[in-house]
C-alpha cells in the first residue's frame, strides 16, 4: 500500500517568534503594568499577527522559572511562569490562536534544567534515586592538593563549567550558567520524562517544538577538551551518536504520533552534521537553525567584530541553501542583535534624537527581500517586521542578559580595557533584541503602561507599528 504523503504544513507558513515578557504587558492581569509581557497580552495582539501573515507562533518560553536565563532555566515543564499569567491563559492562547488559524510550537529546553527544579533538588543528595538525572563527578586535585573541577571545558557563557556543591561533596556540569545543571542523557529515565512533557504539551494544543540547544544533550565522555578559544570540550558533545538516537526515540515514541514539527537550534553545526540531523529519512528533526551566516563579521562566536564581506553572506547562505533540502531561513532571534544594525546600515545616517534615515529603511527592506527570496521555512522575530534595530545602552547596568555580563567578567579577567568591553558587549547583547515591541508612538511604545523590565529603544517614535500602518514612504 503506498505510504500516505503527509501534508508539512510548516512548509507553508511563516513563523512569527514571541519572546514574551517584551511583546506586551496587560492591564488585566493580577499583575497589571508591571513592566512585563504576557500571555494576555500576547491574546490580545494576536489580530496584529494574523495580519503580517505568519500561520505559526513559536514562543519562547514561558514555563515556570527563576529566570537566571529569562526562562531558558525551567523549574516545573508543567506549569507556567506567574509573570505571564496562568495555565488557564495558556490554553485560552492555544484556543483564540486556534480560531485564527495560527499553530503556536513551544521553546523546549532539556538540556539542563533551572536549579531549582524538583530532580535538581532531589539530586543534591548522592543517595536519592534522582542523582544520576545530572552530571555529577568528583573534582580533582592539583599539584599543591587544592580541589579543581573535573575537566577542563569552557562553557557557553564565558564562565565556569562545574559547579561544587557542599551538600553533595561532588561537582555538576552546567554548560550555560551554574543555575543551568545538564541532564544526563544516558539516564533512560531522563528521555522518558522529556516524552512525557512532550506528551504534556502536545495534548494541549501545541503543534511542536523549537529545541534548544538540541545537538548537545549527550555527552559520549567527560575527558578534556583540546584547547580552544572557543568553548572548550565540544568534541565531547556535539552531534554525537548518542544525541541523534535520542531524538529518534523522542520522535518515534511521541512526535510522530502527532501532527507536530520541530525545529533544532544547533551549534557549532556544520552541513554533515545537519544531514545527519534533519535528513527527511532520518526521522530525527524537521529542519534547524544554523549560525554561520550571522556568524561572518564576528570571530569567537558573536562577540568580537570583524569586517563584513557580503561576498562571504553570499557563499555561506548559497552553501546551506544548496546543502540541504529545506533550512529554517532566519536572521533574528532573541539572541541575536537586530539585523538591520549588524548587516544593515541603521545607525549611520540617524539623528540624535534616534530618527532613523534614510539608510535604515533601506537597509531594513533590502535585508527583508533577502530573507523572503530563500528556500525554507520563515522564521520572523517580534520587531524585525518594522526594522526595529539595536538599542543605545549607556552602561553594562542597562543590561540583564547574563551572557552579556558573563563577557564582561571573563574580560575585565583578561585585562582587556573598560571601553573596548564595551564596545564589544553593546555590540553584541542579546538584550540588543529583547528590548519592549514598539507597538505604537504612545507609553513606553505601547507595550506597558507600567516601567519595562527593560528599557525601550528611545527610537519607538520613529519606529513603530502603528506608524508604519499609517505611512509607506516610497523609497
Ligand atoms: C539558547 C537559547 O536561545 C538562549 O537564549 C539560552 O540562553 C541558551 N540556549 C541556554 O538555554
Amino acid at each position: 500500500m503506498a505510504e500516505k504523503i503527509k501534508y508539512m504544513w510548516w512548509k507553508n507558513n511563516i513563523v512569527y517568534q514571541i519572546y514574551p515578557r517584551s511583546f506586551q504587558d496587560s492591564a488585566e492581569t493580577e499583575f497589571p503594568n508591571d513592566g512585563v509581557g504576557d500571555i494576555p497580552g500576547i491574546i490580545s495582539r494576536l489580530d496584529k499577527i494574523k495580519e503580517l501573515g505568519a500561520g505559526i507562533i513559536w514562543l519562547s518560553p514561558v514555563y515556570k522559572s527563576p529566570d537566571a536565563d529569562n526562562g531558558y532555566d525551567i523549574s516545573d515543564y508543567y506549569s507556567i511562569n506567574p509573570k505571564f499569567r496562568t495555565m488557564a491563559d495558556m490554553e485560552m492562547l492555544f484556543c483564540e490562536a486556534n480560531k485564527r488559524g495560527i499553530k503556536i510550537i513551544m521553546d523546549l529546553v532539556i538540556n539542563h534544567t533551572s536549579d531549582e527544579h524538583f530532580w535538581f533538588q532531589e539530586s543534591r543528595n548522592p543517595e536519592n534515586p534522582y542523582r544520576d538525572f545530572y552530571i555529577w563527578q568528583p573534582g580533582k586535585t592539583d599539584k599543591r592538593g587544592r580541589r579543581k573541577p573535573p575537566n577542563n571545558w569552557t562553557g557557553f557563557f564565558m564562565g565556569d563549567t562545574w559547579e561544587y556543591d557542599e551538600k553533595s561533596g561532588e561537582y555538576y556540569l552546567h554548560l550555560f550558567d551554574k543555575k543551568q545543571p545538564d541532564l544526563n542523557y544516558k539516564n533512560p529515565k531522563v528521555i522518558e520524562e522529556v516524552k512525557n512533557i512532550l506528551r504534556f504539551w502536545l495534548d494541549k494544543g501545541a503543534s511542536g517544538f523549537r529545541c534548544d540547544v538540541i545537538n548537545i544533550i549527550y555527552k559520549t565522555s567527560l575527558e578534556d577538551g583540546r584547547k580552544s578559544l572557543s568553548v572548550q570540550g565540544l568534541e565531547h558533545y556535539k552531534s554525537q551518536e548518542g544525541n541523534h538516537a535520542v531524538l529518534r526515540e523522542l520522535r518515534r515514541d511521541v512526535l510522530d504520533k502527532y501532527d507536530c514539527f520541530t525545529v533544532g537550534e544547533t551549534v557549532f553545526v556544520d552541513l554533515e552534521d545537519a544531514r545527519l540531523l534533519c535528513g527527511e529519512s532520518r526521522k530525527e528533526l524537521d529542519m534547524l537553525f544554523f549560525f554561520d551566516h550571522l556568524e561572518v563579521d564576528r570571530v569567537i562566536a558573536r562577540f568580537i567584530p570583524k569586517r563584513f564581506y557580503a561576498c562571504k553572506l553570499l557563499e555561506k547562505m548559497t552553501k546551506w541553501q544548496q546543502g540541504l533540502d529545506w533550512n529554517a531561513v532566519y536572521l533574528e532571534n532573541h539572541d541575536q542583535t537586530r539585523i538591520v544594525s549588524h548587516f544593515g546600515a541603521a545607525e549611520k545616517d540617524r539623528a540624535s534624537d534616534g530618527k532613523p534615515g534614510i539608510l535604515w529603511q533601506r537597509s531594513a527592506k533590502m535585508l527583508a527581500l533577502f530573507q523572503l527570496t530563500l528556500r525554507g521555512t520563515l522564521f520572523i522575530y517580534q520587531g524585525q517586521e518594522i526594522g526595529m534595530t539595536n538599542f543605545d545602552f549607556n552602561s553594562i547596568d542597562e543590561l540583564d542578559d547574563v551572557e552579556s555580563h558573563g563577557l564582561n567578567k571573563l574580560m575585565k579577567k583578561f585585562l582587556i580595557p573598560a571601553f573596548l568591553r564595551w564596545k564589544w558587549i553593546k555590540a553584541s547583547s542579546r538584550d540588543n533584541a529583547r528590548t519592549p515591541m514598539q507597538w505604537d508612538d504612545g507609553d513606553n511604545a505601547g507595550f506597558s503602561k507600567g516601567k519595562p523590565w527593560l528599557g525601550v529603544n528611545r527610537n519607538y517614535k520613529y519606529i513603530n507599528r502603528a506608524l508604519q500602518k499609517k505611512i509607506l514612504i516610497p523609497f
